[in-house]
């Protein structure tokens, strides 16, 4: 024997002790395996070592051998544990990321619900478009020849004064935002060719204050047939039919002599209400009568051919006595709590 042996424990063991702090020391299985070949691999000073036996002292290498031997064990071992601790986390991991939790709220997108002037204004528009009937339009700031004169009205009649009507600045264009909607009953006339079945749904202005059974903006529907030979059992067929699909099979109109200076005769159109409060009664829904001679005349066609009948309706009142609204102030503000109530028909 020629001295104590070079590869002792006091040699290896720090070696061990600090590949196995390097194995404790990484953080995940990526730069664990990338340090694999410095820890326990060729690089490794224990295998450096290893490899050095083979050039000693016969004597000492069996027990170099066994020492090294052991050391690399237990580095394998706890590399191999490490590996399979670190690949649990990040398994883990990949699991809680792609977790999804039922209990979670769903996101909710809050989905609107048409106001029900407009679905009341839509179905109005289509029973009459189920009798071939055409849907027109005219301009909410209309001036006061279509929304007056050409209906008949004398220059002095009241509804043109100033508490009703919302004039329109400045005064010499005799502008005014429309009272009605029966001036496009006029506007029908000069720019369609006779025969004429349109029914105009539209925004109406007065100077009213909102209360509960005003506002100053509201919607009215206006109806307008202008043919050869029509006669009021035509208005009352029309009316009636009309009714029917708004209020049911069991619906009933009545007609009252009524005046308004853009018909000749005149009528106050009642529904037979049902669903009444105290009781079924007679409710005042529209007007209607038939055409005027007068107004025929100012829209150019002749009243000796033809003869035409009209009429015309609040949307609002309509929605009111039909559906039970109470208050106009709840078709005003446009809480969509008031609008969900009649169906989220998008
Ligand atoms: N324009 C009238 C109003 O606003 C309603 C009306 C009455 C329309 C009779 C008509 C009609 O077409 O024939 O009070």
């Amino acid at each position: 024997m020629s001295g104590s042996n070079p590869i002792n424990s006091g040699v290896v063991d720090p070696l061990v002790e600090s590949a196995l702090a390097g194995i404790a020391a990484a953080a995940d299985l990526a730069s664990l395996l990338a340090a694999r070949s410095s820890l326990i691999g060729e690089a490794s000073e224990i295998s450096q070592l290893n490899a050095s036996i083979k050039n000693m002292p016969n004597e000492f290498k069996a027990e170099a051998g066994a020492l090294l031997g052991a050391a690399r064990g237990k580095l394998n071992g706890a590399f191999a544990a490490r590996e399979t601790e670190l690949a649990a986390i990040a398994e883990a991991a990949a699991l809680a990321a792609e977790a999804v939790d039922v209990t979670a709220w769903a996101s909710h997108a809050p989905v609107g619900a048409r106001h029900p002037l407009s679905l009341m204004q839509d179905q109005i528009s289509d029973i009459f478009i189920g009798m071939g009937w055409e849907i027109a339009e005219g301009p909410e700031v209309e001036s006061e020849w279509f929304n007056f004169d050409a209906l008949n009205f004398d220059a002095d009649h009241p509804a043109r004064a100033m508490q009703d009507t919302f004039f329109v600045e400045p005064a010499d264009a005799h502008l005014v935002l429309r009272t009605h909607t029966s001036p496009v009953q006029v506007r029908s006339m000069l720019e369609r060719e006779v025969p004429i079945y349109v029914l105009c749904p539209g925004r109406v202005y007065r100077t009213d204050e909102l209360d509960e059974t005003h506002t100053p903006v509201f919607h009215q529907v206006e109806g307008l047939a202008v043919d050869k030979g029509l006669t009021m059992a035509d208005l009352r067929g029309t009316l009636e039919h009309f009714a029917r699909l708004m209020f049911g099979s069991e619906a009933k109109i009545r007609l009252r002599p009524n005046y308004f200076p853009f018909t000749e005769p005149s009528a106050e159109l009642d529904i037979w209400h049902t669903a009444a409060k105290g009781g079924p009664r007679w409710i005042e829904w529209g007007g209607c009568g038939m055409v005027n001679p007068n107004v025929l005349r100012s829209a150019g066609i002749d009243p000796e051919v033809y003869s035409g009948f009209a009429f015309g309706m609040g949307i609002e009142r309509t929605l009111m006595f039909r559906n039970g609204v109470l208050d106009m102030h709840d078709m005003v503000e446009s809480d969509i709590r008031f609008s969900q109530q009649f169906g989220v028909t998008l």
